[in-house]
């Protein structure tokens, strides 16, 4: 959440650059967005609410510049309240993401000090301490150490000193990269904004911080100040990755991929999820920990490792997972599963987990990630980046992954291969322009509900909550997944005449008893939308979906996500940046 850039290098157009990098990040928090550069001896801020789109900044070309992209946690979105803030000398200014947890006795110290704040923000106090500790005689790299060692949380800072042209920067689990290329350095909350700018990346570690200035790079170890070897990588970044290739919006990009990433797991990740499945079977007690779709993802996983490989897993939404940890031992397992790896609430489980002793695994898309650099053994999805806010492909990649490891686990991994292919092949088939003009029919007679409700049994359980998410949190129209069996417990005093009302009902043991809830929801009037291989008469309308057995929750989640994908065009709603919403959820 917040995407931070940072530019020292030749002369250039900096204030044009920064803002394109800024676009890059934009799915990490689209409320209100800055630029700095240095102009001459002076620090020049510009800075606006809302989405960048086709914005410009008009900044003469200079040597240094950082830009910020912000979610709001603290303060509303207000000019004032996005970053850069600038030190009350404008000699410094700061760009920040996270969260200080003890700004307010920071702050309150601040003012009765006599510093006057600009914002209502929480980063704003860093700017101040910063430039009191540089004021003081400090360099900018001791200083920002100081400062940083007083914030609590989750933070990443890039401070700039206009007097010295040079940039600082450290963080503590949200995530930074460091580029190094012929015209520069550069710094960022995530590679894909190094594009263009870098050819070699260095990943920090918690207890780094770096200086960029024009002399070169200076890596420290900020508890010792002690300096440190820089050992850069090289930076592979398909241009093609970052762009819309033809597609009107990310969402229609990624969803349309993802057969192609189904190939690609399995080319690429039979031994790593052979090796997740040895381990899944040799634990005292595996745990799947993950976050919204991701969530719903290791849920899913539950129930095929209990239908395919007669194993329970246990599941465990990332936030509660703490409130687990007493179950864990040394012989534990504790698997996560995250697209982006830097979610806070899975990153603080896995802590605990290793507190407790306990075996770190993770199902993981953004290679090199913090989450991927923690654990002990991993299963990289190689989905590509998912620039659309909503999670499509990985979710998909991580279902046939677990898929993939029950069947392992059961010595049946070729059964498991084939299901995947044949989710493959069905996935390239409903990508049918027909196909998706029957999801688009659909939207239209949806658009203007109000609630939409999705049922689901046994294996489409997890998939209707999915469903119900994708749906609701790019349309805004209020959908809830339930567990088919439960309507009758209460959910369907909200069924009224004409309320959408999806059902899962695949080829399988839950399909009579969820046709008789379909019943039930005809009954008061709802309008059915049902979604399985074959029709059938308490339909309004049927999705059709291949008939791919075990691996129906890959094939289903397609029509949920063009669904939400339709509503959210017919109803004026950006598909990539909903509201309130950002990708990379590194706040708590
Ligand atoms: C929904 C969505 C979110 C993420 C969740 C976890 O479409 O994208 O619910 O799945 O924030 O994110 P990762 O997978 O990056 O840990």
């Amino acid at each position: 959440m917040c995407g931070i850039f940072g530019y020292v290098g030749q002369p250039a157009n900096v204030g044009g650059a920064v803002l394109d990098a800024l676009r890059l990040l934009e799915y990490r928090g689209y409320d209100s967005w800055g630029v700095a550069v240095g102009d001459g001896a002076s620090i020049a801020v510009e800075k606006q609410t809302g989405k960048i789109g086709g914005a410009a900044v008009d900044f003469a070309d200079t040597d240094i510049g950082f830009g910020h992209t912000r979610w709001a946690t603290h303060g509303g979105v207000t000019r004032p309240n996005a970053h850069p803030h600038v030190g009350p000398n404008g000699r410094v200014a700061i760009i920040h993401n996270g969260i200080v947890e003890n700004f307010r006795p920071l702050r309150d110290g601040l003012v009765a000090s006599d510093h006057a704040f600009a914002s209502e923000t929480d980063s704003e106090v860093i700017a101040h301490l910063l430039e009191a500790e540089v004021d003081a005689g400090r360099a900018l790299a001791p200083a920002l150490a100081a400062v940083f060692a007083r914030l609590d949380g989750l933070n990443a800072v890039i401070a700039m000193d206009i007097e010295t042209r040079e940039l600082v920067a450290a963080k503590t689990v949200s995530p930074l990269v460091v580029g190094s290329g012929p015209s520069g350095l550069t710094v960022a909350s995530d590679a894909i904004a190094l594009a263009g700018h870098a050819d070699r990346v260095l990943y920090l570690d918690d207890h780094h911080l770096v200086r960029l200035a024009h002399g070169g790079l200076t890596l420290f170890d900020r508890r010792t100040m002690t300096e440190l070897p820089a050992e850069f990588v090289p930076l592979e970044i398909d241009a093609g990755d970052a762009s819309l290739g033809g597609y009107p919006h990310f969402m229609a990009k990624e969803m349309a991929e993802q057969p192609a990433v189904l190939d690609r797991l399995l080319r690429d990740g039979g031994d790593q999820i052979g090796a997740l499945a040895r381990a899944i079977g040799g634990a005292n007690g595996t745990f799947l920990v993950g976050c919204g779709t991701a969530s719903y993802a290791a849920l899913t996983g539950a129930y095929l490792f209990s239908r395919i490989a007669r194993h329970h897993v246990n599941f465990v939404v990332g936030s509660e997972f703490k409130y687990h940890e007493h179950f864990l031992a040394p012989g534990s397992l504790v698997v996560a599963l995250s697209q982006s790896g830097e979610t806070a609430d899975v990153i603080e489980a896995m802590l605990a987990a290793r507190r407790q002793g306990s075996r770190l695994g993770a199902l993981v898309n953004a290679a090199r990630s913090t989450l991927d650099r923690m654990v002990d053994l991993r299963v990289h999805l190689g989905a590509g980046p998912e620039q659309c806010v909503l999670s499509t492909k990985a979710y998909t990649a991580k279902v046939a992954a677990l898929l993939l490891a029950a069947h392992h686990l059961a010595d049946t991994p070729e059964r498991g291969r084939e299901l995947v292919q044949a989710a493959a092949a069905g996935l390239r088939e409903m990508l049918d322009e027909g196909w998706v003009d029957g999801v688009r029919n659909v939207a239209r007679d949806v658009q203007h509900a109000n609630h939409l409700f999705v049922i689901g049994r046994g294996l489409a359980y997890p998939t209707a909550l999915e469903a119900a998410l994708k749906i609701k949190e790019v349309s805004y129209v209020h959908a809830e997944g339930f567990a088919g069996g439960e309507l009758k417990h209460g959910v369907i005093a909200l069924v009224q005449p004409g309320t959408p009302c999806v059902v899962y009902a695949p080829n399988d043991e839950t399909r009579a008893d969820i046709l008789s809830g379909a019943m039930e929801l005809k009954s008061r009037g709802g309008h059915i939308i049902g979604i399985g291989p074959t029709p059938d008469p308490v339909f309004d309308v049927h999705l059709s979906t291949p008939d791919v057995a075990d691996a129906a929750p890959i094939v289903n989640a397609l029509p949920a996500q063009m669904l939400g994908y339709h509503l959210a065009l017919l109803r004026g709603n950006d598909p990539d940046k909903p509201r309130n919403l950002a990708k990379s959820v590194t706040v708590k």
